[in-house]
């Protein structure tokens, strides 16, 4: 085999030098790690014969994997003993093979094809839940097998962080690399984490350091729950359309509309700069062509006056929604507002998953608000306005995103309680529901 120079940073060299079950890299973002492992894998490649596996919690595709950075270092190191298939990765002289596996589809019976792997490269190990991680563990089972982790920290009870390197043992290797760590960070990395230093220092230590975000941290939301919804593809439901409309202020702030159909809320849409009459014009259009069966609506700023219009044109699906009114469960929640995101936070963290619309800004909004309780103990939120001083804009995106869950929505209205004649499910409730749009 030719013999080219290929340089692993110092920290990471027990990658190859050093036998342990389990190594665990972590830190904050550009430390290296993600070069590093696939650096050290196609060496290990090209030494001896090895499987390895690279998993995920999520694969969707081929695309979602290290396969890209994989491919990528082999031709940057000129080895063409490689050869690239569409799943998988080969050897040609050793007969190493590379495969490529999302754990979230995987159970007992499916990972049995890990078997007989020599390395795992767990990529994002903060995301792998712990059925998945159960799963995996005791499947890697081969003599002198190893486990690698690369991950960025999210909470102090990750799964994987919990079970292997909180209290290491003997056959646990664990170690901390950040930015400042990686020879190679690009100038505007740094550039970014001395920035960030600055500002937000809180932020700082979570996306630069790693450290996980503290615990009781007073966010509603959780950036790990919105993440793992954003990564998930449900693609189909025949669950009934629901669209949430965040009215402009006055002033700048742009009309957001949001669609959900049961768990997949699958589009955002910004209108800037409309007039009352054209955000009414345009939610016509919307009730006329994709028959959603409710659209709820922001009373606040101008959304009276677009209510008005479309009660005037005769919708019914239309609801007006006041962010400070009554919640349903009043005992529970401050306001309507309150209720509202806390249902969203709920959907998010529901067993079965969710997909939520991949967009940066909505997972800013999401994770912005601040929670409190009041003297009754029930749960309120940070005032939009002052989270509008935090972060710079107003969480529209996400006020859309909240209004889909103003009011439970089943199909047709025709749910039956047993037991209950005639009665709906929603008719138990303190809105009235018509069953057409
Ligand atoms: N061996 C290397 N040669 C050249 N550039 C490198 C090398 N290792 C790292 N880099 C540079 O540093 C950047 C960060 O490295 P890498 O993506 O491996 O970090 P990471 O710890 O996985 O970070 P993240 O948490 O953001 O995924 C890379 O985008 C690349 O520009
Ligand atoms: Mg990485």
């Amino acid at each position: 085999m030719e013999r080219v120079k290929v340089t692993i940073p110092t920290k990471f060299k027990p990658l190859l030098t050093e036998h342990f079950r389990y190594k665990v890299y972590w830190g904050g973002r550009a430390g290296g790690k993600s070069y590093a492992f696939a650096d050290s894998l196609l060496i290990k490649a090209r030494m001896s014969t090895c499987r390895i596996a690279c998993v995920r919690e999520i694969q969707e595709s081929i695309k979602d994997s290290v396969y890209q950075l994989l491919k990528d270092r082999a031709s940057f190191y000129g080895f063409d003993d490689f050869k690239f298939f569409d799943d998988r990765i080969e050897n040609i002289v050793t007969g190493s093979t590379f495969i490529f596996k999302g754990l979230r589809d995987q159970d007992a019976q499916k990972i049995k094809s890990l078997e007989g792997v020599d390395v795992v490269w767990i990529e994002e190990g903060q995301s792998i839940r712990k059925a998945s991680w159960d799963i995996l563990n005791p499947t890697i089972r081969k003599p002198n097998s190893e486990i690698w982790v690369s991950m960025n920290r999210e909470e102090e009870n990750d799964p994987i962080w919990k079970a292997v390197a909180a209290n290491p043992d003997e056959r646990t290797f664990v170690c901390k690399v950040n930015y400042y760590d990686n020879p190679h960070c690009p100038e505007e990395m740094k550039y970014l984490a001395e920035k960030c230093k600055e500002t937000s220092p809180e932020d700082y230590d979570h996306i630069w350091l790693g450290a996980p975000v503290a615990q009781g941290s007073n966010k509603l939301i959780n950036a790990k729950d919105v993440r793992k919804a954003q990564e998930y593809k449900i693609g189909h439901t025949t669950s009934p359309l629901i669209v949430g409309v965040d009215i402009a202020r006055f002033g700048d702030d742009k009309t957001v509309l949001c669609y959900r159909r049961g768990r997949w809320c699958f589009k955002i849409e910004e209108l800037e700069k409309l007039s009352t009459v054209e955000v009414a014009n345009k939610i016509t259009n919307v009730i006329q062509e994709l028959k959603p069966a409710r659209v709820f609506l922001d009373l606040g700023n101008n959304g009276a006056g677009v209510y008005d219009i479309l009660k005037d044109r005769g919708f019914k699906c239309v609801r007006g929604v006041n962010f400070g009114g009554r919640a349903i469960n009043d005992d529970r929640y401050f306001n309507k507002r309150a209720e509202m995101w806390a249902l969203a936070n709920e959907w998010l963290k529901s067993d079965a998953p969710v997909q939520l619309v991949d967009n940066d800004e909505l997972l800013d909004d999401l994770c912005s608000v601040s929670k409190a309780y009041d003297n009754k103990g029930r749960l309120q939120l940070e005032s939009k306005d002052k989270v509008k001083e935090r972060i710079g804009r107003s969480p529209d995106k996400a006020d859309a995103f909240v209004l889909t869950f103003a009011e439970p929505v089943y199909d047709d209205g025709k749910t039956k309680m047993v037991g209950i004649e005639n009665n709906t499910i929603e008719s138990l409730f303190k809105t009235t529901m018509e069953t057409s749009w």
